[in-house]
């Protein structure tokens, strides 16, 4: 990847879908995936393996992660909160697994019932299994709560270093860095990812951000200046995290790739697509929040995609 190509993970369907209270179908769950992928969207985490009773909307993991397999062009990953999760997506042939931990104690206990040491054990069996049963599949290792919570409030950096470390060491073939409830500032982003960013060495490091507080592109800016190259990000802005009281929606694809692509920073991602697909999954999903400046605003008269601009 050149240093102006920057790789956008769409998340919708599993940080957007998981707080909806509507149930889409798994076929409308693979159109979607088909036409992101038709927009230029490589890389999406289709579902997620938690039990159905805990998120009735992934019960269709195993059939959605099949689908999204079939999918030319398309890296699915799903996310997996224990090892249970990580088995059932070894199971269905995902070659890219994302594990969350909280760097928060607090919330690691809400939302996985367990310890943050005892995540990070279950990580190294989830390492394990995988070296058992599913050579070559790239487990992404995230760090969650990491600028600050709303159980614990602030979340000492030293301690999601100290995970960043323990978690490569472990195995974990990608770090994302998430602020899950939308504590960040720019200043703060840029702080820690560029410790983070010489920590990780080579492996890829990606952030995930909430717009909660309205700077969510602002901080994208930060992990940029930091060398970050991969985001998370939700069409229509969908998100937030069920045990994290007040949290809202991801930053929006749409507004994330007009942002990158107007600046020469290239997605591959066509613009006027993701509106449209925004249309269809708004119309699936009625009475949920999507947000978006681009959706309302449309795209400026100047605005030129970045290979052209870099032509
Ligand atoms: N997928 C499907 N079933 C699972 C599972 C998984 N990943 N993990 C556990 N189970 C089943 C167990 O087999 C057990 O079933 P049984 O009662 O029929 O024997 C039951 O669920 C309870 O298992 P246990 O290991 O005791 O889980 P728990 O009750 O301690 O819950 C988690 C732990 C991690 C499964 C749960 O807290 C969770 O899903 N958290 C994720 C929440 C989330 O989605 N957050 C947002 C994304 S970050
Ligand atoms: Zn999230």
């Amino acid at each position: 990847m050149t240093d102006a190509a920057v790789q956008i993970r769409e998340v919708g369907l599993r940080d957007g879908l998981q707080m909806v209270r509507t149930i889409l179908a798994s076929e409308q769950k693979l159109a979607w995936c088909a036409r992101m992928v038709d927009a230029g969207v490589r890389d999406i985490e289709v579902t997620s393996f938690v039990p159905p009773t805990i998120v009735p909307q992934f019960a269709d993991a195993v059939e959605v992660a099949a689908g999204a397999l079939a999918i030319d062009g398309l890296h699915a990953a799903a996310l997996v909160p224990n090892l249970k999760g990580a088995q059932r997506a070894f199971e269905v042939g995902l070659r890219k697994v994302h594990y969350v931990l909280s760097a928060s104690n607090e919330h690691n206990m809400k939302n996985v019932r367990r310890s943050t040491a005892e995540s990070v054990e279950d990580f190294a069996r989830i390492v394990a299994a995988r070296d058992d049963t599913a050579g070559g599949v790239v487990l992404g290792a995230g760090v969650a709560t990491a600028f600050g919570c709303t159980i614990a409030g602030e979340v000492d950096e030293r301690i999601v270093l100290g995970l960043v470390e323990t978690l490569i060491e472990a195995g974990a073939g990608e770090i994302t860095i998430a602020d899950t409830v939308g504590y960040a500032n720019p200043a703060q982003v840029y702080a820690l990812l560029r410790q983070v960013m010489s920590l990780a060495g080579d492996v890829p490091v990606a952030c995930h951000f909430h717009d909660t507080r309205g700077l969510g592109l602002a901080n994208v800016m930060a992990a940029l200046d930091a060398g970050v190259r991969a985001f998370d990000a939700s069409l229509g802005g969908l998100g937030g995290c069920p045990f994290a009281p007040n949290a809202t929606g991801n930053i929006n694809t749409e507004d994330t790739v007009f942002m990158l692509e107007a600046q020469g920073m290239n997605t591959g991602i066509d613009i006027g697509e993701l509106l449209a697909i925004r249309e269809s999954v708004s119309a699936w999903l009625p009475g949920e929040p999507f947000t978006g400046a681009i959706a309302r605003a449309g795209l400026p008269k100047t605005f030129a995609r970045a290979e052209a601009v870099a032509a």
